[in-house]
């Protein structure tokens, strides 16, 4: 029987935009860029190092255009940024970002709270972004939030789900990136959500994007990998949250991540010392701004 693990597996390493956005304090940019640096000495080759939303809704990440400016680039990473709108593509645009990622709720209540609009509002929005960023040249990444349970309404349906991700898809979406943004979801779930979305649309197209607060992160990522899925969103150090999601706890470590998938002899590319280095590097400085 062919082996249901695969050989290698991609990491959207998200620590810099999720970790940071959810922090009380504000990280000074030179720290960041000195942590987006490290982790990309470390082998990962994509890194979500801000967004371009509005400074008001996400204080901790207002220095957006210093960071995307400054960053040291390395050949062969992809710095991408969060972009809710055409003025955040704009100045991802002019800051040089090479991946916009577009975002919205499978949940009415999340997508409202955190963005504004409904969920029909929001799909002309993002439809816009996407046609824009790739006549600039550019990829785009789309997440589907709350798609294993939502903070305000509860479940959400699988049916809800997949017409959001075809949605996006249909919009030129290059991945779709299903976000389980309360760490809600367990393995079972997701293996219902995969096997209904798995049947409409390949699995090179979906990431998938687990928050650990019931610790079952792992799992999660476990079934999905048997499931087809390769790439997975994880956040050094374990950061991570969306402040518009009351009970979010951080995203699955990259460290926690790469050591199972290393111990699976699957592959990622990623310097098991110098990330834990990255994570030791960045907690070390969140003590002294918390
Ligand atoms: P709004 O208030 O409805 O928008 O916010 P508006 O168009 O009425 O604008 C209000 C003000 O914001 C105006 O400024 C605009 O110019 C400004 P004012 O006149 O008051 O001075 N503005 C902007 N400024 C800078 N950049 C922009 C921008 N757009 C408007 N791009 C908006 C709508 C979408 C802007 C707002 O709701 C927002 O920024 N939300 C972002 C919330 C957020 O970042 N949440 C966390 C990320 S999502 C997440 O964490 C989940 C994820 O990790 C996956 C998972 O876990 O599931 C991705
Ligand atoms: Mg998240």
């Amino acid at each position: 029987m062919a082996s249901r693990w695969p050989e290698r597996v991609r990491i959207r390493e998200v620590g810099p935009r999720d970790g940071l956005q959810n922090e009380p304090g504000f990280v000074p940019t030179a720290v960041k860029l000195e942590w987006i640096d490290r982790l990309a000495d470390a082998g990962l080759t994509y890194i979500e190092v801000t967004s371009f939303v509005s400074p008001k809704w996400i204080p901790p990440l207002a220095d957006a255009e210093e960071v995307a400016a400054a960053l040291r680039r390395r050949e062969g990473v992809t710095y991408a940024a969060l972009v809710p709108n055409m003025r955040g593509l704009e100045r991802a645009l002019r800051a040089g970002i090479d991946e916009a990622a577009v975002f919205m709720s499978a949940s009415e209540t999340h997508n409202r709270k955190n963005i504004n609009k409904s969920i029909d509002e929001t799909l002309p929005v993002l439809r816009e972004v996407a046609s824009a960023a790739k006549a600039a040249g550019k990829t785009v990444r789309g997440y589907l939030s709350t798609v294993f349970g939502c903070p305000y309404e509860g479940a959400v349906s699988v049916e809800q789900a997949v017409r959001l991700t075809e949605a996006l898809l249909e919009m030129g979406v290059d991945e779709v990136s299903l976000g389980d943004t309360i760490g809600v979801g367990h393995p079972r779930q997701v293996e219902a959500v995969l096997t209904e979305l798995l049947g409409r649309v390949p699995p090179d197209k979906i990431a998938l994007h687990f928050h650990n607060t019931n610790g079952l992160a792992l799992a999660n990522t476990v079934i999905a990998l048997q499931m087809g899925i390769r790439t997975f969103d994880a956040s050094c150090g374990g950061l991570g949250g969306c402040p518009y999601a009351p009970g979010a706890a951080g995203n699955v470590s990259t460290g926690d991540m790469v050591r199972m998938l290393h111990a699976m002899e699957v592959r990622t590319g990623v310097d098991m010392t110098k990330l834990s280095e990255a994570s030791a590097f960045i907690l070390q400085a969140l003590s002294r701004t918390g």
